[in-house]
């Protein structure tokens, strides 16, 4: 039975019993309905972090509710031993929503990202032609897809790989929007793949220049390398489109996706692909015991749904277009970059205090918002994108009031 303890208590817990690798704002939250979180007091907040984008259909959707509670009383798990009445609905669904032959169902983001890399191997034995162990990905600085050691091998960040090698060989690394970098690396024959995230979301919100998607797409087409999307925090509606890729009609070779997939519900991921790269991997080459699950099945279909009814796409490109016009009008000297696509966005905080943007997301906290800063000055402002116009006057309204009484030294 659980006891009803007070926040600190909650917080003192969890450093007492937890590993210490996370470090949360302190705020204990108990509720969520769409834009809005609650803590153990009862305080209201607008959540301008969406679970780093998981949550793009806003906390607890009833659709998605209703999916899970109504299927986790009838079927939750198979396996992959048998056949589930939910799998093949699910691929059907969302391979004819987003144009691609074949999905293959896992669970977390990180395990995504591996599945591409592993089909983009085995497609370069199986199909490019490429020597044994001899297949190269590329990626790119500033990049994050997960914990895993085939992730952070790919990470120039030290505070995800310092420590924990050796790692992954067979990567290859190249500075972000530099597409004459992108063009030289992809002289070597032994290249499988490009990977790359449209827009960096844990770097800060990075944006490249518009057209670098476009002509890397290109390049990798015109060198028989795979053009790999993680559109694990961008995709789904996120940017103001489905596909943070569709701003530039690019269509991924392997496309990645989780977190808003399940709507925050339970970690859903998927990779999609078409039969040339997807029938690569063979029956017992890959899986997952949790990967394609019933439960996360009739989730997902409910996630999306609920996407494409609500024009999602749509509705956070107008909120993003509002959201950063009004930060860029905020009279502050702190505030450096407004960066973002969709109602994915970032400010950059200008100070001498390098703890700034931390304290400056204490004082949103206090003031009704919570955000994160992210490497050091960046705060990243990400609400579910079923924010309203009115909601996000308000938000605004809270971050225009919190800087402008922050003080600049
Ligand atoms: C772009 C990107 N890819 C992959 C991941 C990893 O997802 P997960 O934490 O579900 O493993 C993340 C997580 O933040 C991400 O932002």
């Amino acid at each position: 039975m659980q006891q009803v303890i007070n926040a600190m208590q909650h917080i003192a817990l969890e450093d007492r019993y937890g590993a210490h690798n996370y470090h949360p704002l302190p705020v204990v939250l108990a509720r969520g309905e769409g834009v809005y979180v609650w803590d153990t007091e009862g305080k209201q907040y607008y959540d301008f972090l969406s679970a780093y984008s998981a949550v793009n259909q806003g906390h607890c959707h009833p659709h998605i509710i209703r999916a899970l509670t109504e299927q986790a009383s009838v079927l939750t798990l198979t396996s992959r031993a048998f056949y589930n009445d939910q799998l093949g609905q699910y691929e059907q669904y969302i391979t004819q929503l987003l144009g691609y032959d074949k999905v293959l169902p896992m669970n977390t983001g990180v395990e995504g990202g591996e599945t591409a890399l592993k089909l983009a191997r085995k497609w370069a034995y199986s199909v490019k032609g490429i020597a044994e162990n001899q297949a190269k990905i590329v990626f790119v600085s500033g990049n994050f897809w997960g914990r895993t050691l085939a992730a952070i091998s790919a990470s120039d960040d030290p505070s995800s790989y310092a420590g924990f090698g050796p790692y992954m060989p067979g990567y290859v690394k190249i500075p972000y929007n530099d597409i004459d970098a992108l063009a030289e690396v992809l002289k070597d024959p032994n290249i499988a793949a490009f990977m790359v995230e449209p827009i960096q979301g844990e770097a800060g919100v990075v944006v490249p220049d518009e057209g670098y998607l476009r002509r890397a797409y290109d390049l990798c087409k015109s060198h028989n390398v795979l053009f790999i999307a993680d559109e694990v925090q961008t995709g789904l509606c996120r940017t103001g489109k489905m596909l943070c890729c569709d701003h530039e009609g690019v269509r991924p070779d392997i496309l990645v996706l989780g977190k808003a997939l399940s709507g925050g519900v339970l970690p859903v991921s998927a990779v999609l692909a078409d039969d040339e790269i997807m029938l690569c991997i063979k029956p017992g080459e890959h899986g997952s015991t949790y990967g394609g699950n019933p439960l996360a099945c009739r989730v997902a279909i409910a996630a999306l749904e609920v996407l494409v009814d609500e024009n999602l796409a749509e509705h956070a490109e107008a909120m993003g277009n509002i959201l950063r016009r009004e930060l860029r009008a905020i009279p502050s000297p702190l505030l450096r970059t407004v960066r973002g696509k969709g109602l994915l966005n970032a400010i950059e905080i200008e100070h001498p205090n390098l703890e700034a943007a931390w304290d400056i997301c204490l004082r949103l906290r206090d003031n009704g918002l919570l955000a994160k800063p992210t490497h050091g000055d960046k705060i990243r402002f990400a609400p579910p994108l079923t924010i309203t116009e009115e909601q996000l006057y308000e938000c605004i309204g809270i971050i225009r009031k919190t800087l402008l009484e922050f003080p600049t030294a």
